[in-house]
């Protein structure tokens, strides 16, 4: 080939995304279909949003303000940390490959659980960095192991709580016990993607470790709880230090105008955010019930979804599944195979998904008996 494309290129797979819903309309033929797979909220965004959106549009020839100031304010405001700790980008994929590209050499190493979020992966592998997996045989993040996995070349160390694929989360005491014993040039960043769902009674605001840890990054996203996956913006929290190196690296227009104002609407409304919570909670009961009763064994989730064991082959499910128009994520994405996960949606499709799941597992029970 002619074009010298780098190695870390090269031995790179893409990112594979959960299904959008057009795409399997137009494959199927199928007129209705419901996406499970990629943990946005079955609700939307709040009314304020579109508001804001509506009445952004009137600038839609100007470049959004490169620092974000208006949204940079009001998370000051509410978080009550300084407005130099904080940084926004296009959505926290973007600010993990901000990270990246800040702090990794070729060989360097990060440490991430065995089942986390691959971006955190595809990041390194981009810089020519070393990824070092962790134990999760319970499919919940190994602490110890990962502390154990430390060596010289170790830089970034990626706590995911909750995690996703696996929902599962830490508490404070974990936390604390862990982060005294990484050394202070190690960078440790907690990915709190989904933590608005989060009801485990010791969970922490990882805000308040940041004075007494330098090294502590926080990063946080719109994409979830608010609802606003399509529109890109996500936050991070570090020393004001390292915000500065941030914003040397970020695209200077990463966030556009709608994302920011949309962002700040959506701060806003706090009753609209409680809703969404409480229509996942009731969502989650329902799940738990519902696998409780056919035996399946699930994990516990402080997310908006939940991974379970299917005891069968989570593809064929994930193609039956789709042909009576639900998308979700099988556990062989996920390097998890046997296991789905499914985001929570409204009771209205977590019913309908559920009647389509049990009608899934009873065909196949049928075609396995007929060619016994
Ligand atoms: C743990 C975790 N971190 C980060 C992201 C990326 O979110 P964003 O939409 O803000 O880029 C996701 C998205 O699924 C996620 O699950």
């Amino acid at each position: 080939m002619k074009y010298k494309i780098r190695e870390q290129v090269t031995t790179m797979k893409r990112y594979v995304a959960g299904k959008p819903i057009s795409e399997v309309k137009r494959e199927l033929g199928i007129e209705t279909v419901v996406k499970m797979a990629s943990n946005e909220n079955p609700m939307g965004a709040s009314p304020k949003v579109k508001e804001a959106i509506m009445k952004t549009c009137k600038d839609i020839s100007l470049y959004p303000d490169s620092g974000s100031y208006a949204l940079r304010s009001e998370l000051s405001k509410l978080t009550g940390r300084s407005m130099d700790e904080i940084f926004i980008g296009g959505g926290s994929d973007s600010l993990i490959k901000v990270i990246s590209s800040t702090f990794l050499n070729h060989d360097d190493e990060i440490i991430m659980g065995e089942h986390s979020f691959s971006r955190y992966e595809d990041n390194a592998r981009l810089m020519g960095a070393k990824i070092v997996k962790t134990n999760m045989e319970k499919l919940v993040l190994d602490l110890d192991d990962m502390e154990k996995s430390i060596t010289d070349r170790t830089k970034i160390i990626y706590l995911c709580n909750p995690n996703n694929p696996t929902g599962s989360s830490f508490g404070k005491n974990d936390f604390e016990a862990f982060i005294k014993k990484v050394p202070d040039h190690i960078i440790i960043v907690m990915d709190e993607a989904y933590r608005e769902y989060v009801t485990r009674e010791d969970y922490f605001d990882a805000l308040d470790y940041l004075d007494e840890y330098k090294n502590l990054i926080v990063l946080r996203t719109f994409s979830k709880a608010y609802g606003m996956a399509s529109l890109r913006v996500g936050y991070g929290f570090a020393d004001p230090e390292l915000v500065g190196y941030f914003y040397r690296v970020v695209d200077p227009f990463d966030v556009n105008l709608f994302a920011q104002e949309a962002a700040v609407a959506a701060l806003g409304d706090t009753e609209y955010l409680k809703k969404v919570i409480e229509e996942n909670s009731r969502g989650k009961e329902y799940f738990y019930k519902e696998l409780e009763s056919m035996g399946l064994s699930y994990v516990v989730s402080d997310a908006n979804f939940i991974l379970w064991d299917t005891e069968g082959d989570d593809m064929d499910i994930f193609h039956r599944l789709m042909k009576k128009g639900y998308i979700i994520r099988p556990g062989g994405f996920l390097g998890i195979p046997g296991y789905i996960r499914v985001s929570i949606s409204t009771m209205e499709n977590n019913i309908g998904f559920m009647r389509a799941f049990k009608e899934v597992l009873s065909e196949i029970r049928e075609q396995e008996k007929i060619s016994v």
